[in-house]
């Protein structure tokens, strides 16, 4: 019998689609003629957001802002462990300013933001597992990013290489299951094949427990689920990954965020997460 897994409550913060749409592409999933289905978008974002408050998690929202179709991806405008924020340097011009309104929003709400000087897309490239940041690097967040985090945030960073450009920033390839430090439930899921040689081992090092991920999962969007120690929240074609995670004995939580998945994004895209 798998353990019985534990929640933890969380704070996320988001952004609502209102000015969501595909008009440039940044990576292989965007095709700025593809239809978006507005309306349907905003459902399923709104779906999201009640499976978040029906689990027991609160939810800020930062407002959306004209002229700036990726702010919904919530989780590449920050990233805040211990209350301290490291804001963001987007590597494509058109989201630079996103980073403005979400530092606005942290300062608002009597945070700190420490601004990178090289770039880096928050949440996107770099995932707290409760012990250390593992950093993404690759296509967007450089390597000089990994170090300023260190820096800023006093935790060990790991820098990972990613190599297929369908799995652009790590949140795409990997997910914490369980942040609790001082458990042996810390663990993390992934797809090996997004990644060089040489960070695939040093994954297989940390996490020799890991569940380990198919490219279906992958393509699907399972990677980029939010777990909150029990609950997966999760695409709902990530069917393997699913099966696997219930055997292990967490709860998958179905969300289907298909109409963000053109634009490159699933659900923990849209899902900053504030550890205060
Ligand atoms: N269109 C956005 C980009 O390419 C999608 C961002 C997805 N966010 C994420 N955390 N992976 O930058």
């Amino acid at each position: 019998m798998p353990e019985s897994r534990v929640q933890r409550p969380r704070r996320f913060l988001v952004c609502e689609p209102r000015h969501f749409a595909v008009q440039y592409a940044i990576n292989p999933w965007m095709h700025p003629d593809a239809h978006v289905d507005v309306d349907l978008a905003q459902e399923q974002w709104q779906s999201l957001i009640s499976a978040y408050r029906t689990h027991g998690h609160t939810v800020d929202s930062v407002e959306p802002v004209p002229g700036l179709p990726d702010m919904v991806f919530a989780a590449n405008s920050a990233v805040v462990v211990g209350g301290r924020v490291l804001g963001s340097l987007f590597h494509a011009p058109e989201r630079r300013l996103e980073a403005v309104h979400y530092d606005s929003w942290f300062k608002t709400a009597g945070y700190d933001v420490h601004r990178p000087e090289a770039v880096c897309e928050g949440e996107g490239d770099l995932v707290w597992t409760g012990r250390y940041l593992l950093a993404g690097t690759g296509f967007r967040t450089a390597r000089d990013a990994h170090r300023e985090a260190q820096e800023f945030f006093g935790h060990p960073v790991i820098s990972l290489t990613l190599v297929d450009p369908y799995f652009y920033h790590l949140d795409t390839a990997l997910f914490v299951l369980d942040d609790r430090d001082d458990s042996n439930a810390n663990n993390i899921v992934y797809y090996p094949e997004a990644f060089s040689a040489g960070s695939r081992e040093v994954l297989a090092r940390l996490y020799p427990d890991a569940v380990l991920a198919t490219r279906d999962d992958a393509m699907a969007f399972g990677l980029n689920s939010v777990s909150d120690g029990r609950h997966v929240f999760i695409a709902p074609a990530a069917e393997v990954l699913a099966d696997r995670l219930a055997g292990h004995g967490y709860v998958p939580v179905p969300v289907d965020l298909s109409e963000f998945h053109k634009a490159g994004g699933g659900i923990k895209c849209c899902t900053q997460e504030i550890r205060s």
